[in-house]
């Protein structure tokens, strides 16, 4: 009976078997019909996908006219610095708004204090400094996290145990902060997970004359397994030792990613982030649906990989799962999204348009 339908508790076995009767509104309402056609499609389509919500991750190594394969993500290369500004014009060229940098800092720089994040002329910053002066249409977005320079793979500083020192680490990260500034970055990352960093770092900006730089926060980071082809890429999956689970979001949590999303608000961030991306759209939904701010998802690297994977093998064809991914985010409310497939996709946008 149809007053039953909304009692969860009723027992599975006093349900009657399910008869075939019409919905109410049928045939009058057919929601078929605006199936029909492809214009009708385009016509009642609530979501797309537009260049607009593309944000490009690269690679950057040291020398020049390098690149070098990410053996972990098929199709994605670390490039010197001369290479990410040839990417970043042809990112500009095809719409993207934005890209973000992540340096492979050499070996031999990474230290215990992750010294080379405060390098003013460190390879995030020289990427950031000639991209702007060969693209200054183009926004630039860097990591604040100390992951690619510590010889740890940690993103804070730790202590003589191991343990993750939060307010000192806060102190490095408004210094690496300000350097990036320095160097031109539109857009701010902070990826650590420290508390209360988006405050330190906000005030920072203030009063070190940035005001006009904003923050993308990623607040609702979970200690993922998808993370690990990133960690190639930066060359941080040898070095890291233990986890991120002291700072990093438990998987199992949703309510305080509310929390999170709370305090970089009243902290100061622009914009929040949640990451990884697919695994954790509720995630995504919650937070737009509760703070209605620009929020962003993060289709990180062991999701591209795991795509490409499957499209390599004929498994999965790309021209369609790509975007599908890509949608998926939108309907959960994303404003815009970081994804290795961002170039290739604003190529199929564009080819399309
Ligand atoms: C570093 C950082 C990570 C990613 C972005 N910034 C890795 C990590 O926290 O271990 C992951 C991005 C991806 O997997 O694509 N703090």
């Amino acid at each position: 009976m149809k007053d039953d339908v909304d009692k969860p508790s009723r027992p599975q076995s006093q349900t009657a078997p399910e008869q075939a009767v019409p919905a109410p509104g049928f045939p009058a309402t057919r929601l078929r019909r605006p199936r029909q056609a492809a214009w009708s499609r385009r016509l009642v389509c609530e979501n797309a996908l537009s260049v607009d919500d593309l944000i490009w991750p690269i690679f950057i190594i040291d020398g020049e006219n390098k690149r070098e394969p990410v053996a972990s993500m098929p199709g994605v290369e670390r490039l010197s610095v001369d290479l990410a500004v040839k990417a970043a014009e042809d990112a500009a060229r095809y719409g993207i708004p934005v890209i973000e940098v992540f340096p492979n800092t050499p070996n031999d720089l990474r230290t215990a204090d992750g010294a080379d994040a405060l390098n003013p002329d460190n390879l995030a910053c020289r990427a950031v400094r000639k991209v702007k002066a060969a693209v200054p249409e183009i926004g630039v977005m860097c990591d604040v996290a100390l992951d690619p320079y510590t010889n740890h793979g940690h993103d804070g500083l730790l202590d003589a145990d191991g343990r993750i020192l939060n307010d000192a680490t806060l102190d490095v990260l408004v210094q690496q902060s300000l350097v990036q500034a320095e160097a031109g970055c539109d857009i701010l990352g902070p990826s650590d997970m420290m508390d209360g960093r988006i405050g330190v770092i906000r005030q920072a900006l203030e009063d070190g004359g940035f005001s006009d730089v904003q923050l993308m926060s990623y607040t609702a980071k979970y200690a993922s397994g998808f993370f690990n082809p990133f960690r190639d890429a930066v060359g941080s999956s040898g070095t890291l030792t233990g986890d991120k689970k002291t700072y990093q979001m438990d998987f199992g949590n949703s309510d305080e990613a509310l929390r999170e999303a709370e305090l970089d608000i009243a902290e100061g961030a622009d914009m929040i982030m949640v990451k990884p991306g697919l695994a954790y759209l509720d995630i995504l939904y919650r937070l737009k649906s509760h703070f209605a701010m620009p929020t962003f998802a993060y289709q990180v690297s062991g999701e591209y990989s795991m795509l490409m994977a499957a499209v390599q093998n004929g498994w999965l064809d790309g021209d369609r799962v790509i975007e599908e991914s890509l949608i998926a985010f939108k309907r959960a409310g994303a404003d815009g999204i970081l994804t290795y497939f961002a170039l290739d996709m604003a190529k199929r946008l564009k080819a399309r348009s």
